[in-house]
């Protein structure tokens, strides 16, 4: 039987699948903000275990909408995609269904689910400090010490409104409250170095550069960029920062979460509930986060040697459902103090 293993935004899925029929052999249907590639390994591990085959959308934007417009006929069985936003997106965007199953919640700790099962946490991905090797002596730091006018005109971030920037800013109103965590940003932007601009590998070139001494960034980028063989310059961008985890002697570092939901109509739902089990188990997270240098969620379940180059991460016990409650909030608040517009002077 012709298989699909992979397809492109744009190519309908729906027809593709109609022109089986229900004779089919078991199978799933994964819509994805994550890359084929990123995901396949994993992927190839399941349907060797279960004989099930995987189908993978893959989309870069609109994929809520895109299954909304579907309706009741979405073929759509599990959505995989990074950052709590956008699980909290799929949730709030009457995508995804509940899901209350003894193996998924035995592997994903509670911290990192929905308490209505309605997404799980899969990776965790530090938001750390990259910090000039050659400038910063500093073996630890704190989020809260980025206010500290000692680091004036040092620090360079991507846009305040990044999500990545969002959760984390979330995670300073869910421990010390609004009017805290307003006036921690006004002295932060207070000791950026200049407008935020970039993403978080351009915040490691900036410090290579001498342009700051400390950024905020994901642990991730670093091995993406160590590696990259297609784009070589960047090695010498990570050579030049070292990382430092926040709080790592009080509350732990900030951590993102990539996940995965089920889909609110998904046609084949016992199949993509042997997915979801699977994707918990501690081997398949391992092999998850390797591919992608993330960290499991499943304590003792190990990253990859680059990521434990970086030295141990102990992440934020925060649950997410706290950091997505306060999504909203930080996003308004890096807007009243004018975060994007850089420091006064
Ligand atoms: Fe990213």
């Amino acid at each position: 039987m012709a298989r699909f293993k992979t397809m492109l935004a744009g190519v309908t899925l729906s027809a593709t699948l109609a022109a089986g029929t229900a004779a089919l052999a078991a199978e799933v249907n994964i819509y994805s903000y994550r890359q084929p590639e990123l995901i396949q390994p994993l992927l190839d591990a399941f349907t060797k275990e279960t004989g099930i085959d995987t189908n993978v959308l893959f989309l870069d934007k609109g994929l809520v909408e895109r299954i909304q417009a579907e309706g009741a006929n979405s073929p759509a069985d599990v959505i995989l995609t990074v950052d709590i936003g956008r699980l909290v997106e799929a949730k709030d965007g009457g995508v995804t269904q509940p899901l209350s199953n003894e193996i998924v919640n035995k592997d994903i700790p509670a911290q990192y689910r929905d308490p209505e099962g309605q997404w799980f946490g899969l990776t965790t991905r530090g938001r750390v400090v990259y910090a000039s090797k050659e400038r910063v002596s500093d073996t630890a730091i704190t989020y809260e010490e980025l206010a500290d006018p000692k680091w004036k005109g040092k620090i360079c971030i991507r846009d305040g409104q990044h999500s990545y920037n969002i959760g984390l800013f979330a995670s300073m109103i869910a421990h010390h409250g609004a009017d805290y965590t307003e006036t921690w940003l006004r002295g932060f932007k207070e000791n950026l170095a200049r407008k935020p601009d970039g993403n978080d590998r351009s915040q490691a070139k900036a410090i290579m550069s001498g342009e700051c001494d400390i950024a905020l960034g994901n642990t991730y980028y670093v091995g993406l960029m160590l590696t990259n063989e297609k784009e070589p310059q960047e090695k010498e961008w990570a050579a030049a920062i070292k990382i430092l985890f926040p709080n790592a002697a009080d509350r732990g570092s900030h951590v993102n979460i990539s996940g995965m939901a089920l889909a609110k109509n998904a046609p084949n739902k016992d199949s993509a509930v042997k997915l979801m089990e699977y994707l918990s188990s501690g081997k398949a997270q391992q092999i998850y986060a390797e591919q992608v240098f993330e960290y499991p969620v499943l304590p003792g379940a190990e990253p990859s040697e680059i990521v434990k180059s970086f030295g141990a991460i102990k992440p934020d016990t925060l649950s997410f459902a706290d950091i997505a409650a306060n999504r909203k909030l930080a996003s308004e608040l890096v807007d009243k103090v004018g975060l994007n517009d850089g420091p006064s002077m």
